[in-house]
Formats: C-alpha cells, sequence, structure tokens
C-alpha cells in the first residue's frame, strides 16, 4: 500500500457514471473530457477514490455493460488520451481510479463472441453454448433483464446463455482460456497504472453442471443455480491470486443477493477487499415480481443493518445507499418533503457505518427521482424489456398500469443528468441531454449548494472529512442501541468492541494500528420520522459525558441529555468520553 493513500478500508469512493456526469462537446453525451473538468469538484467534496462505469467500446445496449472491446476506450466518450488525462488528473490529486470489470459476459459484438458463433475454433468454448431444438430453450432460467436466459443463434444453429441482455452472452468460466484472457485484460489496466477494479457481478460467473431447471416459484428463476454458483471461490480465489495479491489494487465486487457467509468467503479466503451486499437495498421488494413494492419499515433496516454490521466475522463491506442501479435514496428510504434533512439523515447513516462509503454521483446533492410520464421517456435496457415483455404476454395493456411501479424501481432514476447548475439542461450538456434531466435542477443543483452552508453538498463534505478523523467510524464495531424504539435508528461505534471489530487476518495490525489514540466511542441517533420524535437515552448507553460531533441541524447544546428530542429526520453523532 502507497503510504500517502488511506487503506481500501478507510478510502471514501465516488462512482462516475459517465454517460450522465457531464458532457463537454454538447453531443448530449456525457464525455471523458467532461470529468476532467470536475476533478476540482471531486477534490473539494474529498473523496480518495473514483469508480468509473464502464468506458470501454460498446454497442451500449446497456450503457457499457456490455463490452466489445475491453482494451478501447468507446468514441462516445473520447479516446485513451482523454481517458489518461483524466487518470493523471486524479492521481496529482490523490485520488485513485478505480475501473469497471464486466466479465459475467460480453457484448455479442465483442469479436471472441462473434468467433465463437461463427468459426469455432480457439473460440469455440468461450461462451455457454447449448445444442437443442430451437423451439426448446435447454432450461427455465430467466434473465436478470426479464424473459428467458436463453436465446438461440442461427449461425451456429445453438442456444447461448445470457444473465442480462440477449446481446450479452455470458463467457465460460470452466474455460481456463477464457480466465486466462480475462486476467490478461486485467493486467493491462493495471499496467496502465489503475488503482483497482469494481467486478460487475462477480458472484455469477460459476453455474451449475448441467443447468438443471430453477424453482419456478423464486422471484429470479435459475438464480440458486447461478448466484455464488459451485466452482465461484475457485475463480474469484485464482484472480486474486494471479492478478491482483501483489499489486496496490482496490477491489469491490458487486455479488448480488450475497449473503454474509458468502461476502466473508469473497474477503478472508479469496482475496478481495470487499464487497456489495445487496439486502439492503431489497427491503422494499417484494416476491411477486420485478416490479412488486412493498412498504418498509425501519424495523427491516435495522435488522438487515445489524446483521451485516456484525455477521460479517472479518469479512468488509463497501456500503452504498444508491448507484446506477438502484432509485435514488431520498426518494426511497427518505421523503423529498424534507428533502435536505433526510438526505443529510441517510447520509450520516452511510458513514458511520463500519464498510467502505460509497457515494453515487447526485448523492451528494439528495438529487430525487425524476417522474417518467411515458415509457418513452425511459432509456434502460431492463425496464423497456420487461414492460414490453408484459405486453406481449398480455400480463399488462396499458403503461397506466405499471406506471407508479416501473416509476419507483426504473434504474434510470439514477441516471437522469448530474444536477451541475440552473443553466439549461442543469449545466449537464448545451446539446439535448441523452436522457431527460430532473425538473427540480433550478433548486437542487451543485453550484447552488456550494454557495449555501446547510445544502447537503456541505453536508457530505463534513461527513467525508468526519470520516477521515474518526478512524472509530471506520474500524469499530458496530452495537445496536434502543433496538425496539419505532422511529429513531441508533448504535454506537467502539473500538474494542466484542464481535466483529476486526479484518481479514492480514488487515488486523493495520486495523488495531488505526484505532490506536481513537478510543472513545461513537452514539449515533437518526431519525427516521417526519414530526418531532424523542428518545431517551439511558446511562448504559451513554454513561460518560458525550460531545456532539456532527449533526444535520444547527443549534441547540452540543452536550447529549438523557432525553433528546430530534426534528424531523435529524442525525447526530456524539463522541462518548
Ligand atoms: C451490474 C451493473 C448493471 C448491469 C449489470 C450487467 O449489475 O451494475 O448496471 O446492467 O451488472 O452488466
Amino acid at each position: 500500500m502507497t503510504p500517502d493513500r488511506p487503506p481500501p478500508e478507510s478510502a471514501v469512493v465516488y462512482e462516475i457514471y459517465p454517460r450522465s456526469f457531464a458532457d463537454s462537446d454538447g453531443d448530449g453525451d456525457g464525455d471523458l473530457p467532461g470529468i476532467v473538468e470536475r476533478v476540482d469538484y471531486l477534490e473539494e467534496l474529498g473523496v480518495d477514490a473514483v469508480w468509473l462505469t464502464p468506458v470501454y467500446e460498446s454497442p451500449r445496449v446497456d450503457n457499457g455493460y456490455d463490452v466489445a472491446d475491453y482494451r478501447a476506450i468507446d468514441d462516445a466518450y473520447g479516446d485513451f488520451e482523454d481517458w489518461a488525462a483524466l487518470r493523471d488528473d486524479l492521481h496529482d490529486r490523490g485520488i485513485r481510479l478505480i475501473m469497471d470489470l464486466a466479465v459475467n459476459h460480453t457484448s455479442d459484438e465483442h469479436e471472441w463472441f462473434r468467433r465463437s458463433r461463427r468459426e469455432g475454433g480457439e473460440y469455440a468454448d468461450y461462451y455457454r453454448w447449448v445444442d437443442g431444438p430451437p423451439d426448446e430453450p435447454p432450461n427455465n432460467w430467466a434473465s436478470l433483464f426479464g424473459g428467458s436466459a436463453w436465446s438461440y443463434d442461427g449461425e451456429r444453429e445453438a442456444w447461448y446463455l445470457h444473465l442480462f441482455d440477449e446481446r450479452m452472452p455470458d463467457l465460460d468460466w470452466q474455460n481456463s482460456d477464457v480466465r486466462e484472457s480475462v486476467y490478461g485484460v486485467m493486467e493491462w489496466w493495471l499496467d496502465r497504472g489503475i488503482d483497482g477494479f469494481r467486478l460487475d457481478v462477480i458472484n455469477l460467473l460459476s453455474k451449475a453442471e448441467g443447468y438443471p431447471d430453477g424453482d419456478p416459484a423464486r422471484s429470479l428463476t435459475g438464480a440458486e443455480h447461478f448466484v455464488d454458483g459451485p466452482r465461484i471461490h475457485e475463480y474469484v480465489g485464482e484472480m486474486c491470486d494471479r492478478v491482483l495479491a501483489d499489486r496496490d489494487a482496490m477491489t469491490v465486487g458487486e455479488t448480488f443477493d450475497v449473503t454474509p457467509e458468502a461476502a466473508r468467503r469473497y474477503v478472508v479466503e479469496d482475496g478481495l477487499d470487499m464487497v456489495f451486499p445487496f439486502e439492503h437495498v431489497e427491503i422494499d421488494a417484494g416476491e411477486a415480481g420485478p416490479w412488486d413494492v412493498v412498504e418498509w419499515d425501519l424495523a427491516d433496516l435495522k435488522a438487515v443493518t445489524e446483521r451485516w454490521q456484525t455477521g460479517l466475522d472479518g469479512g468488509w463491506v463497501g456500503q452504498y445507499l444508491s448507484n446506477h442501479d438502484q432509485p435514488r435514496v431520498v426518494s426511497r428510504f427518505g421523503d423529498e418533503t424534507y428533502r435536505r434533512e433526510s438526505a443529510t439523515m441517510l447520509g450520516t447513516y452511510l458513514f458511520t457505518l463500519r464498510g467502505t462509503p460509497f457515494v453515487y454521483q447526485g448523492q451528494e446533492l439528495g438529487m430525487t427521482n425524476p417522474t417518467f410520464e411515458s415509457l418513452s421517456e425511459y432509456r434502460d435496457p431492463a425496464t423497456i424489456e420487461r414492460v414490453e415483455r408484459a405486453f406481449e404476454t398480455g400480463d399488462v395493456e396499458a403503461f397506466e398500469q405499471v406506471r407508479e411501479a416501473v416509476n419507483y424501481w426504473s434504474r434510470d432514476n439514477a441516471r437522469t443528468p448530474m444536477q451541475w447548475s440552473d443553466d439549461p439542461a442543469a449545466g449537464f450538456t448545451t446539446g439535448e441531454p441523452w436522457i431527460k434531466v430532473n425538473s427540480n435542477y433550478a433548486r437542487v443543483n451543485a453550484e447552488r449548494e456550494a454557495a449555501d452552508p446547510d445544502s447537503v453538498l456541505n453536508y457530505y463534505r463534513r461527513l467525508i472529512e468526519f470520516r477521515h478523523d474518526h478512524p472509530v467510524a471506520v474500524y469499530g464495531a458496530y452495537e445496536p442501541v434502543l433496538e425496539a424504539h419505532p422511529d429513531v435508528f441508533a448504535y454506537r461505534r467502539v473500538p474494542d468492541g466484542e464481535g466483529d471489530a476486526r479484518g481479514s487476518p492480514d488487515d488486523r495490525d493495520r486495523f488495531r494500528g488505526a484505532l490506536d489514540g481513537d478510543a472513545d466511542p461513537l452514539l449515533v441517533l437518526l431519525s427516521f420520522a417526519d414530526e418531532a420524535v424523542s428518545v431517551d437515552v439511558p446511562d448504559a448507553v451513554a454513561p460518560g459525558d458525550a460531545e456532539r460531533l456532527i449533526g444535520n441541524y444547527d443549534g441547540g447544546s452540543d452536550d447529549l441529555s438523557r432525553s433528546v428530542d430530534l426534528r424531523p429526520y435529524e442525525a447526530r453523532v456524539y463522541r462518548l468520553a
């Protein structure tokens, strides 16, 4: 680890979805020079690393997660020089650059697939081909984008598997040539000075032998045969040993539907730095299909948080509330009426948990979901394909029937352009943006928030500083308190707490060293209510003096009283002596 950079666990990471971040040439699409123009903004925010979602050559069926050439930058984003300029500019300011590696699948335009379907030969077994009659898919597995996970290829006259869009065929990781090719790509990028990878759907690489049918009662048919599949730890372990072990690279695996036990294994045994959990972003998802929204309640969030904060046994996670696949968190777990308050309260939650915080572009402004009026306003293939399929099967006759649910879940909620200013198109582009801009941009934008000391943006800056200044917020053990309170989420972070206070065996000494000299526990109080609530803090929770370190409301005493009145969505963090 280079000494002047924080280790992965204490870094703060900022996710950029380049198509929606900043457009430098007025074509309506974000690009790399656009990001370069905003590096000052990232430096002022105080983040340690940027995760850039895919900018490789791609037909962009899924905005770049369908890669056609892993070693080339897509023209839409610029060229290799533009990419190198961004890398250098970030590095000059001590910010790491983490690239996205999507290797569960490629684009159907990747040379490997073109050759696999046409010539066979060297590439014949790069993908998951199955022979069989053209009217009968090999099994009942569903694609995560809806419909069957199999398509029939008329050229090769065989079925191929695609857990996502049909234009995104799954690579066959059983084939060691595939694995070697991927490791080659990773080394190529590491040799070009990147600082790590976010590994797209990494726990889907291994599939059950013989492709058995999945349980049709599950919301994603087949998942039990491809989530954390039989050889997955072999593949991830091999990747870490072969490519990453001797590199100063930070890794975070996207691990769909992962359990705490499996998460621990990916980190402690296989060697990733951390994985992304999913359980907390499923508390509002029902079982009745992709659009089912269920009421979540604070007890659910508390239970999931506790499970993941205390159940990792040396594992480590990337904490997130927002990303390019999730609805905006204010609209989901917060309250648009109390936008500033709930955005900052949720930010306080994120930054006081064990695990590395990831902030998604616009989250630090308190951006909200837009309202999409018609299907034609959506751009996300997962949204559009699902709706179209529902029309085809007759499950849905008019968009109106599903509009609310689609509006709630669509990944496009996160993909509307970053709101920079109150200029037309929110200062994102001088042209026509590729996707609609949220109509609240005149009120919610970076320029305006930078000038307002009470803005969400300035609170996020303080949270990032707070995290850097208080190792106990990073390393301390998590202890739930006041668990029965219906509206207040409270917990302590304790330097010598029982349980899950240390990282993986390799990290132990570093973790202990980091905590030296930061011996005071923290008490976090978060109100999830839209009205004033009070909470009694017993001696057992805060035995001695306490001092407020950060909070999202001004005024009041910094001391902790036995009965605390919290205003709507108020957040306070105390240092306990
Ligand atoms: C991940 C990405 C998502 C993409 C999918 C397929 O879940 O975050 O955006 O569609 O993988 O690559």
